[in-house]
């Protein structure tokens, strides 16, 4: 392992803003991780870690010893006749792994193919898609304590997953890192097509297996989503609103066809039809621009830095002006 200096990020953000941190390492072993934090702790530095890079908005210069964790072992820790827990250290790419679980007829996950990002960012933000979120197969979250260098293993129920939330963005925030996820994934398909473009093609072309769930979606997320390597961006950059069902109930009287989704606590509102409906799809914020095709998205066309969050900070405000709502920004600001 090395530890690089004053290393270049920008092929490690999918927003493609050119960062540089102080310190860069690749890790994957045990021993990478203790001779990480002595560095740190000799040199007093901050450790920041770094997953696939796909949810985050950089700084230009990231102080301290940025960490990316590499490792990408995948093992059965246990095995029923109707299902198996699967160990995947953090540095698998999702998808792949979405993928070797259907070649291993293993289910729970298809719906969530195509989510770019490593196996060990999906429990921090409880990644999320077409109606089923990782919270739901993940069993355990094992990883170290940056301060101290112990181990940890949280179980599920400890991890505080919530819609687009986790321990690991609250009170763990940026106090560990993630080493390997366990998943328990049943061994018979079922398949979830509640999400309306899923059941409008089910609809057509009947009930899919799990794999060809897998292609539907990625079907799907491809005509929607731009690819960052032709159009750099972070996926959705604004949660969801969740409003109470008193606050629902004006603001859909103001706007009778906005889509709606009712949830235990309240209802969630897109806010990419929000967005949309200001008319800002394809509109430019200086060197950033709202995605033609999903609103939720924002695209860096060349040269993008702080204007990413300026960009975000006029949406946002436009949008409270129209209904009174506040977006909360998906990806995390990394600095
Ligand atoms: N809509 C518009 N205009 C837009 C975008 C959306 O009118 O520009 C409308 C759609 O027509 C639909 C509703 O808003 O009626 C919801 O849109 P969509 O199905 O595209 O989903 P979303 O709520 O915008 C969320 C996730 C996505 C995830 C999809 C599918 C969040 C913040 N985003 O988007 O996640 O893929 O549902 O489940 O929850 C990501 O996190 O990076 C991401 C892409």
């Amino acid at each position: 392992m090395n530890i690089l200096p004053q290393y270049s990020l920008l092929e490690f953000n999918t927003l493609a803003v050119t960062a540089v941190a102080e310190y860069f390492a690749q890790v994957s072993s045990d021993q990478d991780i203790v001779e990480c934090l002595e560095f740190s702790k000799k040199n007093k530095l901050a450790v920041k870690v770094l997953g696939g890079g796909s949810n985050v908005v950089m700084s230009k210069f990231i102080p301290g010893l940025v960490v990316q964790f590499c490792a990408q072992d995948c093992n059965v820790i246990k095995e029923t006749e109707q299902s198996v827990v699967v160990r995947v250290e953090a540095g698998f790419n999702w998808h792949d792994f979405v993928l070797y679980c259907l070649s291993q007829n293993w289910y729970g996950i298809e719906n969530l193919a195509y989510i770019p990002g490593h196996v060990g960012a999906a429990p921090v933000q409880n990644i999320g898609a077409y109606g089923v979120e990782v919270k739901d197969c993940i069993q355990a979250v094992n990883g170290v304590y940056l301060e101290s260098g112990q181990d940890f293993t949280l179980l599920a129920h400890e991890c505080d997953f919530a819609y687009r939330e986790s321990c690991f963005k609250q009170a763990l925030d940026g106090k560990v890192l993630i080493t390997s996820v366990e998943f328990l994934l049943s061994k018979t398909p079922d398949v979830q097509v509640s999400y309306a473009p899923l059941n409008q093609m089910s609809a057509e072309k009947g009930l899919p297996t799990p794999g060809e769930l897998a292609q539907w979606v990625v079907d799907v997320r491809q005509a929607k989503l731009p690819d960052p390597k032709v159009l750099p961006n972070a996926g959705s950059f604004f949660k969801n609103p969740v409003v109470s069902i008193v606050e629902f109930n004006k603001l859909i009287e103001r706007f009778p066809s906005m889509p709606n989704y009712p949830q235990k606590n309240g209802v969630k509102l897109p806010a990419g039809w929000l967005i949309d409906q200001l008319g800002y799809k394809g509109k430019a914020f200086g060197p950033v621009s709202v995605h033609k095709l999903q609103a939720l998205v924002l695209i860096n066309q060349g040269g993008a830095g702080k204007d990413v969050i300026s960009a975000a900070n006029q949406i946002c405000k436009a949008v409270q002006e129209r209904y009174g709502l506040v977006l909360e920004q998906e990806p995390r600001i990394f600095n």
